[in-house]
């Protein structure tokens, strides 16, 4: 396959790759083998033979090349919860609306109904590949990581654990500490089959829900599943003040320094949130190399404050951006880059409303919409070790097609990435590729 288009890149946290009219030859593993730009003395030629061939896609005036956005923390069973509730607190929240729903998908034919519609939705929405929380239930994650295969979308798919009965309900939690690792290793040996058989990235991840879900037993076994078998890690980390101040009123010490000890800051975790992260829970994440899921749609509703993402960026923190679904309520990576860029402009010091206007917010906190684009598309992608992200020869071909709202005056290509940007909504998404294959055809 060759794409014929103009095409955004993220070159580094800072700044976004255009190039205008390239030829993208992907090879038959689904990897961009070369790009070919206008003035390459081959490049008329590939053009035509791609042309005879009819292995081309010629993007239309209006149509823009990106690559698949990677979501790095989304809760697929509460898909059909978006948008509810979101002016509960954290704890309510889940105690009313989430373990009920989730409770719900111990039933296999709700489950395939869910989560079907759910990778679905991701795939419309330009993104790629995804960090996803399951539930307790081995067959519903089952399910969802063969959806995954099946409609194409790079899967890391965790099996929940919240065995402590002191934060979880009867109704919806693991019976014993022991009984959740021996299905979590069930379910990884499970995933690991459907690896090798179908080809595709689909891979198990290790997910205590957060401290307060987990008994010690359990999260120290989970540590222990993690270096064992080199898995990902998925949690939140200090996602709210109620969070934060749990794990130091039961263990005396800060959520981080508690997953630390329990050896689940690996290089291959991804910890969700983090608005209460002190300076140095940032130094033990940037020494453990374990990421950051920013989500910051969800953040306005649950986290008690802003990520300063400007901050983590220039202390080499690893960051990405997660759609937090259902705590936030759009899986669009777009309407979290978004929220991203909107609330780094009014990250507080939680009292500066008593001062005057021009003394408000945080000096040197605003991001760029290129720095919410790196977290979308390249950032995610290191933190889960992939080789994708990036409009780059070596890179996987993951990537989305978007038609840009008709322009009405002269833009640049700086321009036109900023209002693809701010204004892509999901019907203007019309095709995704994962590994060179369409997944998603809009129609
Ligand atoms: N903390 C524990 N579980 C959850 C969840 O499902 N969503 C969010 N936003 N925070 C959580
Ligand atoms: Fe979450």
């Amino acid at each position: 396959l060759t794409i014929h288009g103009t095409y955004f890149s993220s070159k580094d946290p800072n700044h976004v790759q255009a190039v205008q009219d390239a030829l993208i030859m992907i090879d038959s593993k689904g990897i961009i083998a070369r790009i070919l730009h206008r003035k390459d003395p081959e490049y008329a030629k590939q053009l035509q033979v791609a042309r005879q061939q009819e292995r081309l896609v010629e993007l239309g005036a209006d149509q823009y090349l990106l690559p698949g956005f990677v979501d790095l923390h989304v809760h697929a069973p509460q898909w059909p919860q978006a948008g509810l509730a979101l002016d509960l607190p954290l704890a309510k929240w889940l105690n009313h609306y989430t373990f009920p729903l989730e409770a719900k998908l111990s039933d296999p034919t709700y489950a395939q109904k869910v989560y079907q519609d759910f990778v679905h939705n991701l795939l419309a929405n330009g993104t790629t590949a995804a960090l996803m929380f399951g539930t307790i239930h081995f067959s519903a994650n089952m399910i969802l990581a063969k959806e995954s295969v099946k409609q194409g979308l790079r899967g890391f798919v965790g099996q929940v654990v919240m065995d402590n009965p002191s934060t979880s309900p009867e109704y919806y939690r693991n019976s014993s500490a022991q009984a959740a690792l021996s299905s979590t290793e069930k379910f990884i040996h499970a995933v690991r089959d459907l690896q090798t058989q179908s080809g595709q990235t689909i891979e198990p991840v290790i997910t205590p829900r957060f401290v307060p879900s987990c008994t010690d037993e359990a999260l120290f076994g989970l540590g222990r599943l993690a270096h064992q078998y080199d898995l990902p890690v998925q949690s939140h980390l200090s996602e709210s003040n109620w969070e934060h101040g749990y794990a130091i009123e039961r263990f005396g010490q800060r959520d981080t320094e508690v997953m630390d000890h329990f050896g689940l800051l690996t290089k291959r975790a991804v910890m969700a949130h983090g608005t209460q992260l002190t300076k140095d829970d940032w130094r033990i994440l940037r020494e453990r190399h374990s990421a950051i899921a920013h989500c910051p749609i969800s953040n306005i509703y649950f986290g008690n404050g802003v990520l300063p993402v400007k901050q983590l960026l220039a202390l080499h923190n690893q960051l990405g951006l997660g759609s937090d679904i259902s705590g936030g309520y759009t899986p669009s990576l777009f309407h979290n880059a978004r929220q991203a860029v909107k609330s780094s402009q009014q990250l507080t010091d939680g009292v500066d409303n008593q001062l005057p206007a021009e003394k408000r917010g945080v000096a040197g906190s605003r991001i760029t919409m290129a720095n919410a684009f790196y977290l979308a598309t390249r950032g995610g992608a290191a933190a889960l070790g992939l080789k994708t992200g990036v409009i780059q020869a070596g890179y996987a071909a993951d990537l989305q097609v978007v038609k840009m709202h008709r322009a009405l005056m002269p833009l640049s290509t700086a321009d036109i990435f900023q209002r693809l940007m701010y204004q892509t909504e999901q019907t203007d998404i019309e095709t995704v590729f994962v590994n060179g294959q369409p997944v998603y055809q809009r129609n």
